[in-house]
């Protein structure tokens, strides 16, 4: 069996088995389009044609997100925690980043990458998974905690928080719009009195940032080695090692990784997103490089808070059910990060893969001991919320000492396959282009528009 038959009834497998509505790739068969591909390929561009201008909101965009001037000490602009040349995260291996007023006050998450948000929908508690077999539970959003409905409304939160672009108010960051360098463009885009309503220019700020994440294609390639093996595109066959991990990844008794990070076709027209957007409580160790830890008496609980601040504990009955809660991060470029998880706890994907592998069996590797010398297990989740702990495999809650749900070879294949999943793959020479780019700017802004649409700002 060639590895790409192999695989492709690899996939046809666990899309049966999971109902998962994604299409096998096969080396001889084009690719089985979903309905939003098929709509795109008619307006894609040929690959060879350069990509379709973005939108002038968009143009300025771009232009805000690497202008250093829209923070407080005039030195840090999105880019400088949302590195382009780095998946749009760091380019330093800091659990967190340092920024406000003095640029050293300390964040208290890691920075996520900004690629593949465009089909994030607003947070909502009993969100549909994309999956189709998941029951609704909490998901979507932006931000570890989900709590920024759209791209636009997420960019008030660092142009506003201490720890990161430290401006006074709203009316600092128009004003430092209004007379920097692309105040003309900002007119040319919204209108010449644009600046005189304060609010709304704020809010037109966060407008043109979105309209940069979802137009432009650096935010969603879909370039990468898998892809490519995926849309049936001459030169990404995988090798022996990749197939196996890919396996690994799919398979319900072993990574089970695809019941959270989904691959295959979502409901909602997406293709290997690697995440269902839901949330869960994976009990990741606490990181005692984040100063914020150094109190023993604050925990960062996700949607419970305390950034995120509706489902507080005691504002009703189910909101100590969420604490512990993060949202499921997108895996595409996951290898080219410096640190994991939404506190940077990790540092390797290698240590990634053995914490999903043995947090139950050897608890003694990942947590500290107590004074006692008992294991501290989930020591940064209060004992009152360890019910929320999710069950799934490979984190089973299984007894210490028992056999772990990986082998070290499955474990390796695994890691090699997140690494398909980097984009920029470049196909062995002289393999012919075949085809179309899987998603147009166009599709992705109407992907993106279709879900802002769908959001009804929740009134507090
Ligand atoms: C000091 C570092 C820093 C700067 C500067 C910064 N961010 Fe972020 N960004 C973060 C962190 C940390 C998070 C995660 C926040 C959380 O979970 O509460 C984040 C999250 C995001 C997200 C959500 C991604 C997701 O996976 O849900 C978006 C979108 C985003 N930032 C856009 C921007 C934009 C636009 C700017 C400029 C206006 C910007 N950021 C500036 C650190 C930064
Ligand atoms: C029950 C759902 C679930 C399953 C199953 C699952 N994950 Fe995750 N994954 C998550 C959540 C939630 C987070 C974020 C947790 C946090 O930050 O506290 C995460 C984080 C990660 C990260 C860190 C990414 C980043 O940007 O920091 C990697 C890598 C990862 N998972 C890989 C895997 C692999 C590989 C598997 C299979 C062995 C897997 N996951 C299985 C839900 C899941």
């Amino acid at each position: 069996m060639s590895h790409s038959i192999l695989a492709a009834s690899l996939l046809a497998a666990a899309c049966a088995v999971t109902l998962v509505g994604c299409k096998p790739a096969t080396e001889t068969a084009p690719h089985a389009a979903t309905p939003a591909q098929a709509a795109v390929q008619t307006v894609a561009a040929p690959a060879s044609a350069p990509s379709s201008p973005l939108s002038p909101a968009a143009q300025l965009g771009a232009k805000l997100f690497f202008d250093p001037s829209l923070s407080g000490t005039g030195k840090m602009s999105c880019a400088t925690c949302h590195d382009p040349n780095h998946a749009y995260a760091p380019a330093n291996d800091l659990s967190v980043q340092l920024g406000g007023a003095d640029g050293k006050v300390p964040g208290t998450r890691a920075v996520p990458t900004l690629m593949y948000k465009e089909y994030t929908n607003a947070y909502s508690d009993t969100f549909e998974n994309p999956d189709m077999v998941s029951p609704p539970g909490p998901g979507g959003g932006l931000t570890w905690d989900g709590r920024a409905n759209t791209i636009a409304e997420q960019a008030a939160i660092p142009l506003l928080a201490s720890n990161e672009m430290a401006n006074a108010s709203k009316a600092a960051v128009v004003e430092a719009v209004q007379h920097g360098a692309h105040a003309d463009a900002f007119r040319q885009t919204y209108g010449a009195t644009v600046f005189d309503d304060t609010e709304r220019a704020f809010t037109l700020v966060g407008a043109a940032l979105q309209a940069f994440q979802v137009e432009d294609r650096s935010f969603h390639p879909y370039s990468s080695k898998f892809d490519r093996y995926r849309n049936n595109k001459l030169g990404g066959a995988l090798t022996d090692a990749e197939i196996r991990g890919l396996r690994v990844f799919l398979d319900p008794n072993k990574g089970n990784c695809m019941a959270c990070h989904l691959i295959g076709g979502g409901n909602d027209g997406s293709q290997d997103m690697t995440s269902d957007y839901s949330f869960a409580a994976i009990g990741v160790p606490r990181n005692m490089e984040i100063p914020a830890n150094a109190d023993p008496k604050y925990f960062d609980l996700g949607l419970c808070g305390p950034l995120r601040t509706d489902h507080r504990p005691g504002k009703d009955k189910g909101a100590a059910a969420t604490c512990g809660m993060f949202k499921t991060p997108v895996l595409r470029n996951v290898a080219t990060r410096h640190v994991f998880m939404h506190n940077g706890v990790f540092k390797s994907l290698e240590e990634v893969v053995r914490f999903y592998n043995t947090r139950d069996t050897a608890p003694e590797k990942w947590y500290p001991r107590d004074a006692k010398g008992r294991v501290n297990k989930f020591n940064d989740l209060p004992a009152p919320y360890r019910a929320n702990l999710d069950d799934q495999m490979p984190l089973d809650l299984r007894k210490p000492g028992s056999a772990t749900p990986m082998t070290d070879p499955e474990m390796q294949d695994l890691i090699v396959f997140l690494k398909t999943l980097t984009d920029g793959f470049v196909p062995p020479a002289g393999t012919a282009e075949s085809g179309p780019q899987a998603h147009t700017v166009a599709e992705a802004a109407a992907v993106n528009a279709a879900a802002n649409a769908a959001h009804k700002p929740k009134t507090p």
